[in-house]
């Protein structure tokens, strides 16, 4: 089956959905590992909807990428009670030693940077969730640690 095919399929599988275009978003993403630029007409299509509404909603939600993430995501929370204990300190690091911007994927495919805000850790701030893991009281060492050990497991 090739990728419109399976892109239809998924269409298929939600068309009766309320609001459909979300739970086929999330299934393109689980299945493509991405929400491709080129997927979107297609989508739009299927759905009956115009390509800047699929698009709008693509960008709205950081949920949804635009290209393949990384093997390891890194995703840093903002939120205030993170940002009171160092939060922006840990992104600059993060973004440093990494050599991207949030919302972006290294060159070798290796890191996903995002932002989160809250990962209801508030009082382990600052956190962050790396593969899925949750981690707390975070400083830009204990950073490096996590990533070396997130990394080397990929
Ligand atoms: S504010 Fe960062 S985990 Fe809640």
């Amino acid at each position: 089956m090739d990728a419109a095919e399976r892109v239809r399929a998924i269409v298929a599988a939600h068309r009766a959905e309320r609001g459909a275009l979300l739970p086929v978003l999330h299934a393109v993403q689980a299945e493509f590992s991405c929400v491709d630029q080129e997927i979107v007409p297609l989508l739009a299509a299927e759905l009956n909807l115009s390509r800047a509404e699929v698009h709008g909603v693509v960008s709205f939600y950081a949920d949804f990428r635009a290209e393949p993430a990384g093997r390891t995501t890194v995703r840093l929370c903002r939120a205030e009670a993170c940002q009171s204990v160092g939060a922006e300190r840990l992104v600059a690091h993060a973004e440093q030693v990494l050599g991207i911007k949030l919302g972006q994927t290294t060159a070798d495919g290796e890191v996903t940077l995002q932002q989160v805000f809250c990962l209801g850790n508030c009082a382990l701030g600052p956190a962050a969730q790396v593969n899925g893991r949750l981690y707390g009281h975070l400083d830009p060492a204990r950073l490096d640690t996590v990533l070396a050990t997130e990394t080397a497991a990929r």
